[in-house]
């Protein structure tokens, strides 16, 4: 627990650089898997001034990123493609081959095999290292959504209400709001070597609660992370303040 979401997110860039260095000291590759929204920012903001300030160099770096909408066009300001781009490949020194986010633009009937050939890639790359999430109020992780197996791989998924209520301002009104979104699934991300997820801010704490205390259940997919490994949860003050 950090005092604020600036110091947690510190810590959390400071991790994977240390990751991406240990492995070029190697000359090995590393792969990461992403998150969108609100709470990584700080995180890519600090990956950032490492690039540029320190000559952090990202060429032996490969990510796949958790989710996008479905459907969506890259060009779009609600894009996953168009966010990653913006807040971070654009700035550092990493290969466009090298990252991959799901593809909005495909046909219903072709999603099913995107969503096994993503699967295969993370696999082919190694599987994923280090995977970081963030928490949405409904506690899905990804879009794994209330309902979501642990056992759950990539694929189209129904976005819950809350969800989109959540997402909505940023659209101007939930009718904008996609209902649906591909996904990797809790099986893809319980898979990850290691997982980070952070949560900042009062709106989250009583899903971290449920997260981190309550029993593991499919209603609240976070859950299924108390089962994971290698988990640390990164939270400011504020999103730790219904922990007992
Ligand atoms: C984003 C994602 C979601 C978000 C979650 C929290 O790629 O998979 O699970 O991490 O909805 O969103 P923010 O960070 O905007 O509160």
């Amino acid at each position: 627990i950090y005092e604020d979401a600036n110091t947690g997110s510190k810590w959390i860039a400071q991790e994977i650089i240390s990751l991406i260095k240990s492995r070029q000291e190697k000359g090995q590759k590393v792969v990461l898997g992403l998150a969108t929204g609100s709470s990584p920012l700080k995180v890519y903001e600090e990956l950032i001034r490492a690039h540029k300030e320190d000559g952090l160099s990202f060429s032996n770096v490969l990510t796949f990123n958790l989710d996008e909408y479905y459907p969506m066009q890259p060009e779009s300001v609600h894009s996953y493609v168009r966010f990653m781009k913006e807040n971070l490949f654009d700035h550092i020194d990493i290969l466009p081959e090298n990252t991959h986010v799901p593809d909005g633009t495909l046909k219903m009937e072709e999603v099913p095999e995107f969503c096994r050939n993503y699967e295969l890639k993370i696999r082919e790359a190694g599987g994923i290292d280090l995977q970081i999430l963030g928490i949405g109020r409904t506690g899905h992780i990804g879009f794994n959504e209330p309902g979501s197996g642990i056992r759950s791989t990539t694929r189209m998924v129904t976005l819950d209400g809350l969800t989109r209520r959540d997402a909505a301002p940023g659209f101007g009104g939930i009718s904008h709001v996609p209902r649906r979104a591909i996904t990797m699934g809790v099986g893809t991300i319980m898979q990850a070597k290691k997982i980070i997820l952070m949560a900042w801010g009062n709106g989250k704490a009583p899903i971290i609660r449920e997260a981190v205390e309550g029993p593991i259940t499919e209603s609240v997919p976070t859950t299924f992370l108390q089962e994971h490994h290698n988990c640390d949860i990164i939270l400011d003050k504020p999103a730790a303040e219904k922990l007992s």
